[in-house]
């Protein structure tokens, strides 16, 4: 038995790295997965079959079943097709991972607007395009789902030279958790990882030189429990993977302080009272 016998699962970019081992980690409990990746370079630039074709020979050699789609996540129509692909090949769509991306980093003041444009294209526009045509399969099939995003540490803390990635990646942050209050009432869950690992999109930070230790296998199964009956109707959080360590990121609200009356703040006085505002 595994976790996801019986289930359909879409992952996006899953034609190496993270999402590569994220289809491979579904599939070994039991799903059938549409491996999605447009086997383009780290920045975005280029096409290609190669890298989805192998991830969906890796599955079906494992005894597995899978497909591979090439469509882009960044169109509505790429979007649907991927949708489509699944519901063609399987019947149905049960787990969405949106885990494609690209780089293109640049510090704020270097940053042109086509490199704006591409990554939040990718990262923000492809997650709510997949999102919304496989939430809108999920809800005509009526049985609930898993969606499964991929946001980051850039997008939660901030990251020097990453200005549009990080937007990106909090952009994600709150689709997520706007889509779990949207989609809590239709039994689909919505949560994000944030991972850390050693990928070609890394691979060259001083941080994972002679490291081995963090890996796209350690993130799968932050994905595949999310994926799956064990998160039960757990939606809205953001799991954060670094090898071994398992965390989670939160925005917290703090308590505040109130002025005596109802009379606006002044400028001055927020200064004056700053710590007792933040803290
Ligand atoms: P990767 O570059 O190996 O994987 C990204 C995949 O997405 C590639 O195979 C690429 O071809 C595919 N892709 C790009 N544009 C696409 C599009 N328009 N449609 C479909 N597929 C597309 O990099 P990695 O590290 O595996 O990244 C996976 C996800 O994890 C990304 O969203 C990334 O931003 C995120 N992430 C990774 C971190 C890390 O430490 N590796 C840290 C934080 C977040």
């Amino acid at each position: 038995m595994g976790l996801l016998d019986g289930k359909v699962a879409i992952v996006t970019g899953a034609g190496g790295g993270i999402g590569r081992a994220e289809a491979l980690a579904l599939a070994r409990e039991g799903a059938k997965v549409v491996v999605n990746d447009v086997g383009g370079a780290r920045d975005g630039v280029g096409a290609g079959d190669a890298a989805a074709n192998e991830v969906a020979a890796e599955i079906r050699a494992l005894g597995g079943e899978a497909v591979a789609c090439f469509d882009s996540v960044a169109t509505k129509e790429g979007a649907e097709r991927i949708v489509a692909a699944a519901v063609a090949s399987f019947g149905r769509v049960d787990v969405l991972v949106n885990n494609a991306g690209i780089l293109r980093d640049k510090t704020l003041l270097k940053t042109t607007e086509a490199m704006w444009d591409a990554v939040i294209a990718v990262h923000l526009k492809g997650t709510f395009l997949c999102t919304q045509a496989a939430a809108a399969q999920m809800l005509a099939q009526g049985e609930g789902g898993r969606i499964v995003n991929t946001t980051s540490v850039s997008g939660m803390l901030g990251n020097f030279g990453q200005a549009n990635y990080s937007a990106a990646k909090a952009g994600i942050y709150g689709l997520t958790r706007t889509t779990a209050i949207e989609l809590q009432k239709h039994r689909i869950t919505v949560n994000a990882i944030a991972p850390i690992a050693k990928t070609r999109m890394t691979e060259d930070l001083p941080m994972f030189q002679g490291v081995d230790t963090l890996t796209p296998e350690h993130i799968a199964p932050a994905a595949l429990f999310l994926a799956s009956p064990l998160c039960e109707d757990r939606t809205g959080f953001v799991l954060a993977v670094s090898g071994a360590r398992m965390y989670a990121f939160k925005v917290i609200e703090t308590r505040g302080k109130f002025k005596d009356g109802d009379a606006p703040w002044t400028a001055a006085e927020i200064g004056e009272s700053w710590d007792a505002i933040v803290k």
